[in-house]
């Protein structure tokens, strides 16, 4: 179950270009996307109108899309303007495209009812574009996992000691430490702060300081196209960090996640990690990508481990602990969303 009158991140910047379609699955449904002789990226079903074939086995001609079967071509709007072998096209012969906007170096697709498709609704994810912070675009092909089953780890990040022990890690206190929880409409806010702790592994190659740290996450979960926007970063333990005083030498990151299912039971997972200091050293942000790049392959191992057993066991009951509360929370405002949209629509 997908929530559909909401914005997703179909692609990142990069992945859109003027010469060459992309073919993707998103929300079960196939699609191809490209950029238009402006720039601005388009998305159509990926079947021709006239006997279904894939159009992503077609191809451009400057920003038109020619279906290589029967040789229908299409404008950008969707409108055919040429069949080979007549000269009346018919209103019928026309693609629908779905509402696609590019903001943040983000391509914001809304595969719901169209006229529902308001652009004032896409999220915030401005740190991918501001001179303030570096990020480079990441991403993570969950094969076997719904969205939902990668949504319950973000929104639990006891498990930084154990999946990311060697990497993110920060060991045992990473599953001690009470997250604060805040509940909206759209999601929620969970602030985790820890004090005086060892250096992460992952941190060593950027600090210029060694432990102990002070070290904050303070992450936002929003429903509608499943985002994580978070505030993150360490600093010498006992500057006030925790405070809000972060001193010069603070490593301060950024980062924007975004799950879009690509069926019930596989998802894109989109990630910039942004970093906000020595912003002319390329090679930092190099390393910070390298660096969770290798984490979220550990988090893809083990929660693609645990979905298989999850659908082998689709019976049984998980037992709770205290770590679950965001996950719980996140849970339960997912249910409330889909009912009010599934309700709307009845
Ligand atoms: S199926 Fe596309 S032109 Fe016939
Ligand atoms: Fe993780």
């Amino acid at each position: 179950m997908f929530l559909r009158n909401v914005w997703y991140v179909a692609a990142q910047a990069h992945e859109l270009t003027q010469d060459k379609m992309l073919a993707r699955k998103l929300l079960g449904e196939d699609l191809v996307l490209y950029r238009d002789a402006s720039g601005a990226p388009v998305a159509f079903p990926d079947r021709c109108v006239h006997r279904l074939a894939p159009l992503s086995a077609g191809r451009l001609e400057g920003d038109r899309l020619r279906c290589m079967y029967h040789g229908l071509l299409f404008e950008p709007s969707g409108r055919c303007v040429d069949v080979p072998g007549q000269e009346r096209i018919g209103p019928n012969l026309k693609l629908k495209p779905f509402p696609v906007v590019e903001r943040h170096r983000l391509a914001w697709i809304w595969m719901g009812d169209p006229a529902l498709a308001d652009p004032a609704l896409i999220p915030d994810a401005h740190w991918l574009e501001d001179p303030a912070w570096r990020a480079l675009p990441g991403y993570v092909h969950y094969e076997r996992a719904n969205y939902v089953t990668i949504m319950d780890n973000l929104l639990d990040f006891s498990h930084l000691g154990y999946v990311h022990e060697n990497t993110l890690g920060g060991g045992r206190v990473s599953a001690e430490v009470i997250p604060k929880l805040e509940l909206f409409d759209w999601g929620l806010r969970v602030s985790r702060f820890y004090s005086a702790v060892p250096l992460p592994a992952y941190l060593k190659n950027l600090a210029k300081f060694e432990g102990p740290i002070d070290r904050w996450q303070i992450y936002e979960w929003r429903l509608a196209g499943n985002l994580l926007t978070m505030d993150f970063g360490s600093a010498p333990a006992g500057k006030g960090a925790l405070e809000g005083n972060r001193p010069p030498d603070a490593l301060v990151f950024q980062t924007v996640q975004a799950l879009t299912p690509e069926t019930e039971g596989s998802t894109h997972y989109f990630w910039h990690v942004a970093n906000g200091f020595n912003l002319d050293d390329a090679s930092i942000t190099a390393e910070l990508h390298r660096q969770t790049d290798i984490a979220f392959a550990e988090d893809k191992f083990i929660i693609q481990a645990q979905q298989a057993v999850i659908d082998a066991h689709p019976d049984e009951k998980m037992v709770g602990i205290a770590a679950d509360a965001a996950l719980n929370q996140g849970r339960a405002i997912l249910k409330r969303m889909l009912s009010a949209e599934a309700g709307a629509a009845a």
